[in-house]
């Protein structure tokens, strides 16, 4: 792994989106996505209900970059910077070159393949940069669109999690994506 990634932190672009590191500021965007519930359909998680939970967790992503465990961006789309979604790597694993990508845009932003651009732009960090050897993804199967994304990216399906999370009084079943870098020699 390449610590020199996170100096400066890393900001990236895509066509229509700019991919800047997370911080306080989003506090309204990480907020809305977590207590929306068709955001959740597909993520193990209860609906947030105050302000609070998303500070919780940013600082928790902010702490994580500190440690070179974390490194999540806030995705702007278009020339007016509108807040449209967030996403990046965590688990950040140094030994092993690996980390989980995790991605989510608000619904109005859904469809327009928007999310396999901010895909494209951290997996290039991810193995360009930070020279991650290997990244992964869980997706809750029915998650059609993210199953979709991954696979057009050479994501292969690695095995199914059983009861890999629980929420909302269910257990969820995901499926393990994986993707090796592709210039990686062995
Ligand atoms: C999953 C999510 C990130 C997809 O983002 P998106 O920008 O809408 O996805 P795209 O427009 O790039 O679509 C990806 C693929 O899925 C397809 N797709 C999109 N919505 C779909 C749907 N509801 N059903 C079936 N296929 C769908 C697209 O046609 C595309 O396939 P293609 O490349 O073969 O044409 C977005 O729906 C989201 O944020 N959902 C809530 C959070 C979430 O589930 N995050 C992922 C957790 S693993």
């Amino acid at each position: 792994m390449n610590e020199a990634a996170f100096t400066p932190p890393p900001i990236l672009n895509s066509a229509r989106l700019l991919l800047r590191p997370v911080n306080r500021d989003d506090l309204d965007l990480v907020y809305a996505f977590n207590a929306d519930e068709r955001n959740l359909r597909y993520v193990a998680r209860e609906p947030w209900t105050a302000k609070a939970q998303a500070l919780v967790r940013i600082d928790e992503w902010t702490d994580g970059f500190a440690a070179r465990a974390t490194m999540m961006w806030a995705f702007e789309h278009g020339p007016e910077r509108a807040p449209a979604g967030y996403g990046g790597f965590f688990g950040i694993d140094a030994e092993a070159d690996k980390a989980e990508i995790g991605y989510g845009l608000l619904p109005a932003y859904w469809g327009r393949g928007l999310a396999g651009e901010a895909v494209d732009a951290m997996v290039a960090w991810g193995f360009g940069e930070l020279k991650l050897h290997r990244i992964h993804a869980r997706v809750h199967p029915g998650n059609t669109a993210s199953e979709r994304l991954l696979a057009r990216r050479g994501f292969q399906v690695e095995g199914l999690l059983k009861h890999d999370s629980r929420a909302r009084g269910q257990w969820f079943d995901s499926a393990l994506f994986g993707l090796i870098d592709p210039a990686a020699e062995d």
